[in-house]
């Protein structure tokens, strides 16, 4: 299949490009570079031997992302573009409503102008809110995220679901992912957040590395097995071939339908931790901090839907997720700005 990743030069979206075509897609990546790096598809060639197709265009900008999807003419999409900072969310609502509900409308009218029905959707387990307590199953109640950011995966699944009821013949996998870390085993590719990270592991990695002084534990007194928060890591590369399972099961797929990408397992900031100080082979400082608002205490999915369904399970282990992760930042320790 020819596939158009939108944010495709993102993390998860360029590990998710490699599975592409290490399984025999053809792959053309939309994106502006906005929050990612031009490098990045230099590095895909490099892994895989095939250079991406590549579109270079602000899904924003309607009239060139329409010429560029004609160009390309893709038979399906894979749509990760999107702000995603939690607190830059909580700060400026209106930006990320704008940009991620607006983009993907840009993307869903290109695509019903040229007959594409096919797409799977970059959604988050941010949209189970506090509605349940884990394993988060897809069909356990009402969505209702705790932050502007999640309740932009929250509408946008409402939409795309109410577009495909409305209209037949569109095949939509909602995928919710957990907490997505690690890098590519050759460690040409991996996550390079702008300015200080928000998320643990990029965090804990740029202290392996020397780039921060030392990780801020927000909270040791959570309902947990050491009293830190517990979430459910998956590796970018399971991530990836899950989206890769959900694209070839999309024909069976009337509609719209969720899946969780996760393990099923939850590891607490400690004991990732102590993870990558085995994979730096150095003791990572660390000082517990008050709480940060609005975190959950534990998060985890249930897996059995994607299982059953996908064909698709995790298999890499959270010693994997920090050996590669800290193969990427040590081998760049300032990401693609090196
Ligand atoms: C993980 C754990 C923190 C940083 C977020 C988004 C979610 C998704 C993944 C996009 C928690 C603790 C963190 C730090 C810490 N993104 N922590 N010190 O909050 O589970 O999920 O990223 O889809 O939408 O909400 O991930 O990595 O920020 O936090 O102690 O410096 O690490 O309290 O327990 P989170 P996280």
């Amino acid at each position: 299949m020819h596939v158009l990743v939108t944010g495709g030069a993102g993390f998860i979206g360029s590990h998710t490009a490699v599975a592409l075509l290490e399984r025999g897609h053809r792959v053309t990546i939309a994106d502006d570079f906005q929050n990612s790096s031009p490098k990045v598809i230099d590095r895909i060639e490099q892994i895989t031997g095939t250079r991406p197709g590549l579109a270079a265009v602000d899904l924003l900008d309607e009239e060139a992302f329409d010429a560029a999807f004609a160009s390309a003419s893709p038979d399906a999409v894979i749509h990760f573009a999107g702000l995603k900072a939690v607190g830059e969310s909580v700060a400026d609502p209106l930006r990320y409503y704008a940009h991620n509900l607006g983009s993907t409308f840009s993307l869903l009218k290109t695509m019903k102008r040229h007959g594409v029905r096919s797409l799977v959707f970059s959604s988050s387990a941010t949209v189970y809110g506090d509605q349940q307590d884990p394993p988060y199953r897809e069909d356990g109640g009402r969505l209702d995220a705790t932050n502007p950011y999640g309740m932009t995966k929250v509408m946008l699944e409402r939409i795309l679901s109410d577009v495909a009821e409305s209209e037949g013949g569109w095949h939509i996998g909602l995928l919710r992912y957990f907490n997505p870390i690690g890098a590519h085993p050759s460690g040409l590719i991996g996550e390079d957040p702008n300015g200080i990270p928000n998320n643990l592991a990029p965090y804990i990695l740029q202290v392996a590395v020397g780039r921060l002084p030392e990780v801020n534990i927000f909270g040791d007194d959570y309902a947990t097995a050491d009293g830190t928060g517990e979430r459910d890591y998956i590796h970018v590369a399971d991530l990836a071939e899950g989206h890769v399972a959900a694209l070839e099961k999309l024909s069976a797929v009337e509609g719209a339908r969720a899946w969780n990408l996760g393990t099923g397992a939850g590891t607490s900031v400690r004991q990732m931790i102590a993870a990558f100080e085995a994979a730096s082979g150095h003791p990572i400082p660390a000082i517990v901090r008050p709480r940060r608002e609005g975190d959950l205490p534990r998060s985890w999915a249930d897996t059995t839907r994607a299982a059953s369904e996908l064909g698709w399970t995790a298999s890499r282990s959270i010693a994997d997720m920090a050996r590669d992760g800290w193969r990427w930042q040590s081998q760049n320790p300032n990401g693609f700005a090196d």
